[in-house]
């Protein structure tokens, strides 16, 4: 949530900032802020409300020139989004800070500060910090013991960044809950809070971990614990190729990374599957030996991730066996939590910075599971770091804010899990665990399949553009596909989306329908398709207009306000994987018809790093 992006060089550096904020836009974009210190010595600064563009354009008409500087992307928490609440945030003339994340006890600092004498120009919590930091000079001359000095006396999770007119030779860095990497360069570091930003400028990375203070120069960089040590953290070379922040030939992230699918769960796949089974080690060296004991299995995750989790339930207590129960992180977090003997604790994150899904990683630790488990897109971040086990979903960066490649990676990670806990348990026979390798094998092609009827589904997004409500329906497995429907749909297109099992439909929602709320369904060929016919006709009589994805062989035809679009024939236990594919198409087309801001939502955010 916000980016931040700084830089000591010895060349300009406000088109290298501004090119990290473009790239880190995604992670919030209400408002924006640059500021340097100029030759002259003087800290100046650029802010502006609206997009990364907006700043731009501001930048063109009053330029920076510095070889010192910060930036910042914003996704507004206290204060509304405005210019006046943009970050860099200064105190006095030569002291300014960006920040993500919150500090909790903002209103005492406030008061504390102002009883001090410090004014605020900002309703934000993150001005306290640089007030604070201000005050804290007049003790400490040295920035970086000043930090020191300021830091424990800030409550809550951040990112920050510092810099001074006064020391204009370095930038300070501070890392509370809130990610942050420094770039390494030759005569010139960088600093941001995700590393995708500083990929123009380098591929060698040091992460910040937890509670770490750095003092970042043109030549060298220091770095101390939480305790005050000063440490050296590794380096880590960077592979992945940077045109992953590019759209390429389409026309947004979104539509790139949907159509990224079939080649992103085949490196999911990849050095997992062995002849007719998983690889279990692919888990980790521990896992076999802790998969054995597992009775059961806790899932917690937030949004898309959470859908995922919700298809793993499924799959766990019906192929493996294995009882399964799945929370949203931000609920898990903060109930008195009944623990089941013998339970694996499964985390599911995209980015793994997700702030409830951490928080409840770390109290899991103190309630007694056999262990945690992270399956994860990221793996330098710190879910990752601090779970026992991982399995890494390889999609690559996911720069559209609505999750679409990191979900299905998210199934087949899931899906692998499951097989590797009933393989280890042997509560999941032989011949079914090599059926499903082979159906996983063969997935990436049927994905292709689901991808080349993207004009048959632009189409039927024609239904959408003028109503302001829809339902979704799916049964078992596919009941939460629906859901995820329903979100990418409220998410990129804002209308009113609700997914429901559709045998609860006679329960309440029925009374919605009309001929103006179209229900879109799921229709896999399984046992559950006779029943789902019947709940659709009961659509029908209402005069409901349904749009059903059905499997070619369901026996489902066109009719009179019926429109059925034909999916591949695929293994049952994989559907969930493959009928999200049109979902994602319906959800971006209705969208573009709308011409909303596609890959940037209103309101949203990639990485929800603040509670
Ligand atoms: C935000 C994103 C969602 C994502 C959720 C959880 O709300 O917009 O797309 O599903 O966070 O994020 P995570 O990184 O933990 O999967």
């Amino acid at each position: 949530m916000c980016g931040i992006v700084g830089a000591v060089a010895e060349r300009p550096i406000t088109p290298i900032l501004l090119e990290g904020l473009k790239r880190l836009e995604y992670r919030g974009y209400d408002s924006a802020g640059v500021a340097v210190i100029e030759q002259s010595g003087a800290l100046q600064r650029c802010r502006r409300s609206g997009k990364v563009s907006e700043l731009a354009q501001a930048l063109l008409n009053e330029p920076l020139h510095g070889r010192l500087g910060i930036a910042h992307t914003r996704w507004a928490t206290h204060g509304a989004p405005c210019e006046r609440n943009a970050h860099p945030h200064f105190s006095g003339s030569d002291l300014a800070v960006v920040h993500n994340g919150i500090i909790e006890n903002h209103e005492a600092l406030r008061a504390e500060l102002c009883g001090l004498g410090y004014e605020f120009s900002s309703d934000t919590d993150t001005e306290t910090i640089v007030h604070l930091l201000h005050h804290k000079l007049k003790t400490f001359p040295d920035l970086a013991d000043a930090l020191k000095a300021a830091i424990p006396e800030l409550h809550g999770a951040y990112g920050l960044a510092v810099i001074s007119a006064s020391q204009p030779d370095r930038l300070l860095a501070a890392r509370s809950g809130s990610p942050l990497v420094i770039g390494l360069g030759l005569g010139e570091n960088f600093l941001a809070s995700d590393q995708l930003a500083l990929r123009q400028v380098t591929d060698r990375f040091i992460y910040l971990e937890e509670g770490d203070i750095a003092e970042i120069r043109r030549n060298s960089v220091q770095i101390w614990d939480e305790s005050g040590a000063l440490v050296e953290r590794e380096q880590v070379q960077y592979h992945e190729g940077a045109e992953a922040a590019d759209k390429g030939e389409y026309r947004h992230f979104m539509l790139k990374e949907i159509h990224e699918q079939p080649a992103v769960v085949q490196r999911t796949l990849e050095g997992r599957l062995g002849s007719g089974r998983v690889l279990v080690q692919a888990f980790g060296a521990e896992a076999a030996e802790l998969f054995a004991r597992v009775k059961n299995v806790q899932i917690v995750a937030c949004g898309t991730s959470y859908h995922a989790g919700m298809v793993a339930r499924y799959w766990l207590e019906a192929l493996a066996g294995i009882p399964c129960q799945i929370e949203v992180a931000s609920e898990f977090r903060y109930r008195k939590v009944v623990v089941q003997p013998d339970s694996l604790f499964v985390t599911i994150s995209q980015s793994g910075e997700t702030a409830d899904t951490l928080a409840a990683l770390r109290n899991a630790k103190e309630l007694g599971f056999l262990g945690s488990l992270a399956i994860c897109n990221v793996g330098t971040s710190s879910l990752v770091r601090e779970s026992e086990l991982t399995l890494l979903t390889h999609a690559g960066p996911e720069i559209g804010v609505a999750s679409t490649k990191a979900f299905t990676t998210q199934l087949v990670a899931l899906l692998l899990l499951t097989l590797a806990l009933g393989q280890v348990r042997g509560t999941l026979d032989k011949a079914t665990e090599a059926e499903l390798v082979e159906a996983l094998r063969r997935l990436p092609t049927h994905l292709g399949e689901a991808l080349a009827m993207d004009k048959k589904v632009e189409k039927v997004a024609e239904l959408f553009a003028e109503k302001h409500h829809t339902l979704f329906l799916g049964r078992g497995a596919q009941y939460p596909v629906a859901m995820e429907g329903a979100l990418k749909l409220k998410e990129i297109s804002y209308i009113h989306a609700e997914a429901y099992p559709a045998g609860e439909l006679k329960h309440g929602p029925l009374a919605l329908v009309d001929s103006d709320m179209p229900v879109v369904t799921v229709a896999p060929n399984n046992e559950l398709l006779e029943k789902l016919k019947s709940n659709l006709q009961e659509v029908r009589a209402r005069g409901g207009e349904l749009i059903v994805f059905a499997d070619q062989q369901a026996g489902m035809a066109n009719g009179e306000g019926t429109h059925v679009i034909g999916m591949p024939h695929i293994h049952d236990v994989l559907a969930p994987i493959l009928y999200t594919i049109p979902l994602q198409l319906l959800s971006y087309y209705v969208a573009v018809l709308k011409g909303t801001d596609v890959d940037q939502p209103r309101n949203l955010a990639k990485s929800v790093t603040v509670e």
